[in-house]
């Protein structure tokens, strides 16, 4: 099939290289034109596991072609919508651009179409957009059917790819037969359940998804706050719930809130369309205070261990909003950079992929100060530093030397915003430890 996708960002790229993989005819688009040269010549502007190899795959094939022409990408027979839905200042995503791309390509298309909204949308959008592009193609006396499908993507960043090829559910929404057909033919080779359903269910699910993920990270974070008290380890706490198969062991990691560019959006947005109905989601709302509060608990920890932090020089380990990718977008580590500056600290900072990006944040919020330093290695931003401060999960924070750690650091004392290492093991490297939840160091 001709296929159309609208949008590269880790999802719209992802999406286009499973389609040309599959052997369908993809013309990928995006207005950004050094984005579309580096994918032209092979080169994936962002991280991701796996897709430099898929892009590779492909290209010569040309299954998939990169473009900002929507007139080209306009006779394709379906397409995908995948633009990115940032909050606006009410909590609700912007879904301006995509009724904008929607227009510019109703006035192209010939004969009908499939319209299919991955973006995250709120719940009744397709609906809006469907009588939107009725009344256009109305207007235009245009006397054929585009059919608006919603089909949510549940992709992580930094795992899109294999999410993509190995996803655990195809949701279709739409009540059209003919629909259904086309985008059950199109993910025919999954594994995996497809549940079809109308639009409105298939974007609520998609809130709902990580509504779920986002509670059961505050329920975490709220417990180790209690754990902290009462001298608990909130780490054989997760071990213990997380073998209850009804619980799951995933998402109960304990640390200083979750970050990205969904998670949080995505809670704003349901409290904002909760507000919109006058229904006040009160889960909801605790689980970003609680989400909050996390990072504020382990400044108020630095804050009473070191003192004073004018002048101290604190060690930054990770920087993206979580492991193994370089977005930064709502990262925590953001609020632990801005709120140190203000206390007078010098930060040495050290990420493997996200640095250039804290750059242009830097730059962007003028926190570029004398205070900041990058720095190209972990021992790098130990030298001579009065406390280490971890940011991110990633394999190599966890496996860090620590006695290395102990001879590098000027001063003892180890933040660990994600809990990746072992308590005893910090002490017994001579170092002082302030996790999340595990006590034992009376703070
Ligand atoms: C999330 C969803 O997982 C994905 O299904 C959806 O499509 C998009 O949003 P992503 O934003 O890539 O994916 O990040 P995710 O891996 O879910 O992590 C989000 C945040 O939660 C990170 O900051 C991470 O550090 C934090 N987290 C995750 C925890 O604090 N504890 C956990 O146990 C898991």
């Amino acid at each position: 099939m001709d296929i159309a996708v609208y949008g590269l960002g880790y999802v719209g790229l992802t999406t286009s290289l499973y389609f040309a993989e599959m052997g369908h005819c993809v013309v990928a688009v995006d207005v950004d034109e050094s984005k579309l040269r580096q994918l032209q010549s092979g080169k994936v502007p962002f991280v991701e596991h796996g897709i430099d190899d898929l892009l590779e795959k492909n290209l010569p094939t040309k299954r998939i072609s990169f473009s900002s022409s929507l007139s080209a990408a306009a006779k394709s027979e379906i397409h995908f919508i995948c633009l990115g839905t940032p909050s606006n200042v009410d909590g609700l995503p912007q879904t301006e651009k995509i009724m904008a791309l929607v227009d510019d390509l109703v006035r192209h298309f010939q004969d009908p179409k499939y319209l299919v909204i991955k973006s995250t949308v709120p719940v009744g959008f397709c609906d809006q957009l469907d009588k939107h592009v009725k009344d256009s193609l109305k207007k235009s006396k245009k006397n054929f059917l585009v059919d608006v499908i919603s089909n949510p993507e549940f992709l992580r960043e930094g795992w899109a790819t294999q999410d993509t090829f190995h996803p655990h559910r195809v949701i279709i929404g739409t009540d059209s037969p003919d629909s259904e057909d086309v985008m059950k033919e199109l993910y025919h080779s999954l594994q995996c359940p497809t549940l079809v359903m109308s639009r409105r269910s298939s974007e609520m699910s998609k809130y709902a998804a990580n509504a779920l993920l986002a509670t059961k990270i505050s329920v975490m974070n709220e417990l180790s706050q209690l754990a902290d008290k009462n001298g608990a380890d909130i780490e054989m706490i997760r071990q213990a719930v997380g073998l209850d198969p009804r619980i799951g062991e995933q998402f109960l990691n304990s640390g200083v809130g979750f970050g990205g560019s969904c998670l949080p959006k995505d809670l704003r947005a349901l409290i904002a369309q909760g507000d919109q109905q006058g229904l006040k989601l009160e889960i909801m709302q605790s689980v970003t205070l609680v989400n909050t509060s996390q990072k504020k608990l382990l400044l108020d920890k630095m804050k009473m261990a070191l003192g004073d932090l004018r002048g101290t020089q604190i060690a930054i380990w990770g920087v993206a909003f979580k492991a193994d990718v370089d977005d930064i977008r709502e990262a925590s580590s953001l609020f632990f950079i801005s709120e140190l500056i203000k206390l007078g600290a010098n930060l040495s900072i050290f990420d493997s992929l996200a640095l250039e990006q804290l750059k242009l944040y830097l730059r962007e919020h003028k926190l570029n100060s004398a205070q900041v330093k990058l720095c190209s290695s972990q021992t790098q931003a130990l030298d001579k530093a009065d406390a280490l401060l971890v940011m991110t999960e990633s394999l190599e924070f966890r496996q860090a030397n620590l006695a290395l750690v102990k001879s590098l650091l000027k001063g003892s004392k180890i933040f660990d915003a994600r809990n990746v290492f072992h308590p005893l093991a910090v002490r017994q490297a001579g170092l002082s430890y302030y996790g999340i939840g595990r006590s034992g160091d009376g703070l």
